[in-house]
């Protein structure tokens, strides 16, 4: 039994398509700038987001923590939501690398109020405090369900903060699932934020790679802090190729995913939030136990927590198998 595997919309593998472009890739040196086909994928995601330039980075990860390290330092603050990615999920870099700490506000799924911001706001400049440097917004929200922001909650929330003086960094890994899900344009999305991460790995199904985009000053920074932690990497375009390929022929088919992911929720009786993307959650009673019996049916899911199971939709997903998915999963959940 082929096994299906749902876990994250990461564990796609590169298409044929993917790997001829890769293999055919023009290089060069890209810690010297001249690699074409990074400096082509670059310029071409600086267009899309409506930014000046933009940096190739070979993880999401890096993309984000390069970027809010161009924007905080030593002592500083961020303001980000409870859940946000730069603080569940990087291996707490943001204070290990730049020493930078961060102040939570509760978004619901992942999506927090321009009055919660301000309300973080610090009053005093006083020698108490911390200086804030940038709030970190996430859109779409991974560990919100694949949340989309109301764009007119996200400029609401961006001009609180470029009020009180703070950049925006936007951790926009799936900002190319918001666009597709909404119609809202990239440039859109993007226009009210310093600094945009995002990610060519997740759906849109490279094997690695991340940009910060942001203005052509700033890259200057972002660059000596790629180098920094590592990755200025040499012939990269080989990888770049196939960002390139991802987003010439596996933009738009996002909405296949979203299309996949409601087919999916309502082909399965789970208390499943409402999918708005690509990633479903469900509150069930025991997820490490729910997980074990769907792997053992052939699909794999996370446990979020000991009470919810997530399932994202993918490239290698196609929508004809959402109802063997179901029907294994309907088996798993009758096995508990
Ligand atoms: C919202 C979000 N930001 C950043 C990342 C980090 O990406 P990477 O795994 O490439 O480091 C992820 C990874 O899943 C993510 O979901």
């Amino acid at each position: 039994m082929d096994l299906i595997d749902l876990r994250s919309d990461t564990v796609t593998k590169p298409t044929p398509g993917m790997r001829k472009a890769m293999a055919a890739a023009e290089v060069g040196d890209d810690v010297y700038g001249e690699d074409p086909t990074v400096n082509a994928l670059q310029e071409r995601v600086a267009a899309l987001l409506g930014k000046e330039a933009a940096v190739w980075v070979p993880t999401g990860t890096m993309a984000n923590q390069i970027a809010l390290g161009s924007l905080a330092g030593m002592g500083e603050e961020i303001i980000c939501d409870r859940n946000s990615h730069v603080i569940n999920y990087e291996g707490g870099a943001v204070s290990a690398l730049w020493g930078v700490q961060s102040l939570v506000v509760d978004g619901a799924r992942g999506i927090f109020t321009p009055e919660a911001v301000k309300a973080a706001l610090r009053a005093s400049q006083s020698e108490h405090d911390p200086r804030q440097k940038a709030v970190a917004i996430e859109n779409t929200h991974n560990r919100g369900g694949g949340s989309i922001w109301p764009l007119q909650q996200l400029e609401a929330v961006a001009d609180v903060a470029r009020g009180a003086g703070l950049a925006v960094h936007l951790d926009g890994a799936r900002i190319w699932n918001a666009h597709v899900a909404t119609g809202v344009s990239l440039q859109k999305w993007c226009e009210k934020a310093d600094t945009v991460s995002v990610c060519l790995s997740k759906g849109l199904g490279a094997p690695a790679g991340s940009l910060v985009a942001t203005t052509r000053e700033r890259t200057k920074a972002v660059r000596r802090l790629r180098k920094r932690v590592g990755g200025g990497l040499r012939q990269a375009g080989v990888i770049a190729a196939a960002g390139m390929y991802a987003l010439d022929h596996h933009l738009q088919r996002l909405a296949e995913d979203h299309q996949s992911a409601k087919k999916l929720a309502a082909s399965v009786p789970f208390a499943w939030h409402t999918p708005e993307t690509n990633i479903l959650l469900a509150d069930v009673a025991n997820a490490p136990a729910l997980v074990e019996a769907a792997r053992q049916e052939g699909v794999l899911l996370n446990a979020v927590s000991a009470s919810r199971i997530r399932a994202v939709t993918h490239l290698d997903f196609p929508i004809s198998q959402v109802e063997e998915a179901a029907r294994r999963l309907r088996k798993a959940a009758a096995r508990l």
